[in-house]
């Protein structure tokens, strides 16, 4: 039962099936749960169904009762073996459009001429896999479930870990990590699932688990439920001597592969030590430093910040990425042991709260007379370089936890906070109730703002605790190409001023920054020095870099074109060779034009002019954007010819009515625009846009809207008549 029936229709439901008791389906012995001999539960016992007169509508109403798709074939005899119990059904007798298998005619029931060598049996086309949608990598999103024709979101209330870990395998992504509720990953659109999910976990399908039917007002788009799986099924370190070091191995459908070092830097690497409990990591080096590995060398690109806690958290793209040979396999140093300190709420694991670990208990730290010399040894302890801010949390962010030191008082010089002078009385101890935080030099970031994607923007760094902003005096392409280099977002393409993208707020940390080009990090080239600067943010800084991409489709409309995509500072088009056919679905729905799309024929929207990115594109049903599908590597001459060029229709192109006219032609101006109708203002309508609407329609040109129509439309802000 779904989201779109009324409260009191769905109440009408439950009642309904709770009188008739719980009459049940499957398929037994086919191996799937979507083949096999038909089995109905009737009276608390499952029976057999006879395969007099069954045929493929019969099969029909079983594969869509299962949510197993379309019948592909009606098996009479006994096909897949004889059962036992009751035959319960014979001479059954469906229309098609039967919710229940029993609603169908027949001859009542326990009423037949049959033994068992008759039983009916159905294969199904098969479970239509959920999809994860809106995610950052293709193992994470906004859960869906096939219904039918249509696509349910499942509310959050109504989703736990145990069935987001069924789902996640199911879509062959490994285990759940986490189930962000609220729409998370934005509202979906169509149905709202009305059971709730009670998984073991390691059921095979969803369709698997018990579920109670359950209807909760408060459940809207704004609950869609969306789930984080870990993407690979399997992390490991392998051929070194010690456990928490090694070239790094990832396991994607049972099979090990080694991971390509180009873009694997240091804030992957030290998700991969924590999630494995190696504490850090201290280098990520490539080049096949620990050996060349065998197998796959995968060439997904992580994009994790440093403070994530596995890296199934960290957005995946894959297209254009460069290949591969084990010669760049790459590796990871981890401190090796798990820290014995942590710093919370912070922007990285080098600033924050601190928390300590005694006999695997992690406790808060409080004390009074926290000062520079205290932070020194907690910044040194976690190789974070050195201390740039001792401080007293606001009250939001205090800890509530177990407290596992009070006051400790060091001389700077120690290398752990437990080798600090803890020698104050008990009573002074206990009227100590203060956390305590630090911010260490290592915790110094770098992003780009409101530029879509990672990869351009206006330049904030974060230092001492805040995100500020750079000044344009005397900013160019140096300074931007240390900037991408140190995002891992290639080279720069433009160095923008005066704020082009847009005015940043607080602190502007540096200004009259000259860089060589060769840096490591931005805060290192000459400058005026921190917070030095003769600026207001309208003067703020930014980048693009060559590896921000962007996509869109060409033509006089909105939703269907010459598919192009921007990269290295160019738009350039894709080829379509072996382009899979949910590419334009994932081009179309990236590009809200509507869940469906088709590739165009006969070059429908012209040839380009500029590069051709891509070819080989692969998506799959499980991507939700087109920079997670592989792809051949990046490069200007991908096509042979332009013939080879993709063009793409979405099915939403042209979602445009009129409504409340004479015929299809006359009436108000509607447009369809993420999932609902809305009016056009009449601001500045004129013969112009009405003839260009007209044409669209198919509908001829603009006659003037007689007097008549427009007032009889009332709320009707503009219309037109052929
Ligand atoms: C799932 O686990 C439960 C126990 O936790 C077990 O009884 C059941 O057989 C398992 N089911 C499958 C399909 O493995
Ligand atoms: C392990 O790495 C060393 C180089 O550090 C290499 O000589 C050796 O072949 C590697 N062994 C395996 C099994 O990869
Ligand atoms: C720390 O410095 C003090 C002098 O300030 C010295 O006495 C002590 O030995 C030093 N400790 C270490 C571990 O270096
Ligand atoms: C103080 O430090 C010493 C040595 O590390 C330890 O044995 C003792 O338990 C500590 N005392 C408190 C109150 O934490
Ligand atoms: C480069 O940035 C300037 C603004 O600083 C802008 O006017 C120009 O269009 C940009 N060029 C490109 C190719 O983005
Ligand atoms: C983003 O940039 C645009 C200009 O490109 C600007 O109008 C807008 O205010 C900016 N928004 C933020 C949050 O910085
Ligand atoms: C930038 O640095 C170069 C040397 O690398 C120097 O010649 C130049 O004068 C500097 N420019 C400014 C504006 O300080
Ligand atoms: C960067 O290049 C300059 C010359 O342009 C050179 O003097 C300097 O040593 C280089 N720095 C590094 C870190 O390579
Ligand atoms: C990107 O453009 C630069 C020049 O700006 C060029 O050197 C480089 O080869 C280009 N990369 C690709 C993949 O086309």
């Amino acid at each position: 039962m779904k989201g779109h029936l009324s409260t009191p229709v769905l109440w009408l439901l439950l009642i309904i099936q709770d009188v008739a008791g719980a009459e049940k389906l499957r398929l037994a012995d086919g191996g799937s749960p979507c083949a096999g001999r038909v089995e109905v539960k009737h009276q608390e016992q499952w029976g057999t169904v006879c395969s007099d007169h069954w045929d493929m509508t019969d099969a029909g109403v079983v594969c869509k009762q299962l949510e197993c798709g379309a019948a592909v074939s009606a098996h009479r005899n006994a096909h897949f073996g004889a059962g036992s119990g009751p035959i319960w059904l014979d001479d059954v007798a469906c229309a098609g459009t039967e919710p229940a298998l029993w609603q169908c005619g027949n001859r009542g029931w326990e009423v037949h001429n049959c033994y068992h060598g008759l039983d009916a049996g159905v294969t199904c086309s098969g479970h239509i896999k959920p999809r994860l949608v809106g995610g950052h990598s293709a193992c994470s999103g906004r859960v869906e479930i096939r219904d039918g024709e249509t696509w349910s979101t499942v509310c959050d209330a109504h989703f736990d870990l145990k069935a987001a870990n069924v789902i996640c395998n199911e879509v062959q992504c490994g285990t759940a990590l986490s189930i962000p509720g609220g729409a998370h990953f934005g509202e979906g659109h169509g149905p709202i699932w009305t059971e709730a999910f009670r998984c073991a976990g390691n059921e095979s399908h969803h369709a698997y688990c018990p579920r109670i039917s359950h209807i909760s007002q408060s459940c809207s788009h704004a609950n869609d439920a969306g789930a984080i799986c870990s993407g690979h099924t399997g992390f490991r370190l392998v051929n070194s001597s010690t456990a928490c070091s090694g070239r790094v191995e990832i396991q994607v459908l049972g099979a090990w592969g080694t991971l390509c070092d180009s873009r694997w830097d240091l804030p992957d690497a030290n998700v991969l030590c924590r999630q494995l409990d190696c504490g850090f990591a201290e280098s990520a080096p490539g080049g096949g430093y620990f050996g060349r590995g065998t197998g796959s060398v995968w060439t997904d690109t992580f994009h994790c910040k440093g403070s994530e806690p596995h890296l199934g958290h960290c957005p995946v793209t894959a297209l254009g990425a460069s290949q591969c040979s084990h010669d760049n396999d790459a590796s990871v140093v981890c401190s090796g042991h798990s820290e014995s300190l942590r710093l919370l709420n912070g922007e990285s694991r080098c600033d924050g709260r601190v928390e300590i670990s005694l006999r695997g208990v992690w406790g808060r730290v409080l004390d009074d007379q926290w000062d520079m010399n205290d932070a020194s040894v907690v910044c040194r302890e976690l190789q974070c370089g050195v201390a740039e801010k001792a401080y007293t949390p606001p009250k939001s962010e205090q800890g509530t936890g177990a407290v596992g030191l009070r006051r400790v008082h060091c001389a700077g010089n120690e290398t752990c906070l437990t080798l600090c002078d803890n020698s104050t009385s008990e009573t002074a101890q206990t009227r100590i109730a203060e956390d305590i935080g630090v911010i260490c030099s290592g915790s110094r970031r770098i992003r780009l703002v409101n530029g879509t994607g990672r990869c351009a923007g206006r330049v904030e760094i974060y230092y001492n605790g805040r995100w500020g902003t750079v000044c344009d005096d005397s900013w160019d392409l140096s300074d931007s190409d240390v900037v991408c280099k140190q995002l891992g977002c290639g080279h720069a393409i433009n160095a923008t001023v005066s704020a082009h993208y847009g005015q940043g707020s607080g602190q502007i940390w540096l200004d009259d920054v000259n860089c060589s080009g060769n840096e490591s990090d931005l805060w290192v080239c000459p400058s005026r020095g921190w917070g030095q600067h003769n600026c207001r943010h309208e003067e703020d800084a930014g980048v693009l870099c060559s590896e921000f991409t962007d996509l869109r489709l060409v033509s006089d409309s909105n939703c269907a074109g010459r598919l192009e995509v921007f990269y290295n500072g160019t738009w350039g088009s894709v080829c379509s060779s072996q382009m899979s056919g949910v590419t334009p679905a994932i081009v179309c729905k990236q590009l809200n034009c509507g869940d469906g799309g088709q590739i165009a024929r006969d070059f429908e929207y012209g040839p380009g002019s500029g590069p051709t990115w891509l070819d080989h594109v692969a998506c799959s049903e499980q991507h939700s954007s087109l920079w997670q599908c592989p792809s051949e590597p990046w490069d200007p001459k991908s096509c042979d010819n332009r013939a080879e060029e993709t063009h793409i229709s979405c099915t939403d192109q042209d979602k445009l009515r009129v409504m409340g006219g004479e015929d299809r032609c006359s009436g108000r101006v509607e447009v369809w625009y993420r999932g609902s109708w809305g009016t056009v203002c009449d601001d500045s309508w004129d013969m112009a846009d009405a003839n260009v609407l007209c044409k669209q329609l198919g509908c001829g040109s603009a006659v003037p809207v007689p007097a008549r129509l427009h007032s009889a439309s009332g709320l009707v802000p503009s219309g037109w008549r052929r």
